[in-house]
């Protein structure tokens, strides 16, 4: 689908959180700047939790809490060489539900099932300076960096999201 702004990414991220509960595990792929951060921000906000979502640059993993629900583990891989030291996070992934930016390589062999998104952009490369801006995560962002469209892919990995009205 295509996602032309970053509001409309953040309405993605409710659409998302409508569906989502404990043990669920969401996976983000995209380049620097792509929007999963974006979408996490999306997902956060309409799941009601506690504390902003921010890329987690310093931490590895980040949890919000939820008054009396599943907590929303926000997981930046990006760091992270191997499954095993994802597997060090010690993530209770039953009874939260996770969303991993940058795990592609590493949840084979921690999870048998996770809905996929994959962001990309069409004039993508050019605007790594996103990702730069994104560092100092301060409220300006949203003016300097460029609004461009997305094309968003959702895919289902397991049976859990085999049927889930997200697919498409
Ligand atoms: N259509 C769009 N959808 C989402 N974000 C957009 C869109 N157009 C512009 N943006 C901007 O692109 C930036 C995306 O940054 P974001 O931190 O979400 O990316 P990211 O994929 O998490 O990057 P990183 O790999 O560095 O963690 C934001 O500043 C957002 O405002
Ligand atoms: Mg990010």
């Amino acid at each position: 689908m295509r996602i032309e702004n970053p509001e409309q990414m953040a309405e993605l991220g409710a659409r998302m959180a409508a569906e989502l509960g404990a043990g669920d595990l969401v996976l983000l792929n995209g380049e620097l700047g792509a929007g999963k951060t974006t979408l996490t921000r999306g997902i956060g906000a309409a799941l009601g939790v506690r504390g902003a979502v921010a890329s987690p640059t310093f931490v590895l993993a980040r949890t919000h809490p939820r008054d009396g629900k599943a907590p929303l583990v926000h997981v930046d891989a990006y760091r992270l060489t191997s499954a095993m030291e994802l597997d060090d996070l010690d993530i209770d992934y039953s009874s939260s539900i996770v969303i991993v930016e940058w795990g592609a390589d590493l949840l084979e062999g921690i999870a048998d099932e996770w809905l996929s998104v994959d962001i990309v952009r069409p004039h993508g490369g050019e605007g790594i300076s996103n990702a730069a801006a994104d560092e100092t995560d301060d409220e300006t962002d949203d003016e300097t960096d460029d609004v461009e469209p997305r094309e968003v892919t959702i895919t289902a990995h397991g049976p859990r999201w085999a049927d889930s009205p997200l697919l498409g």
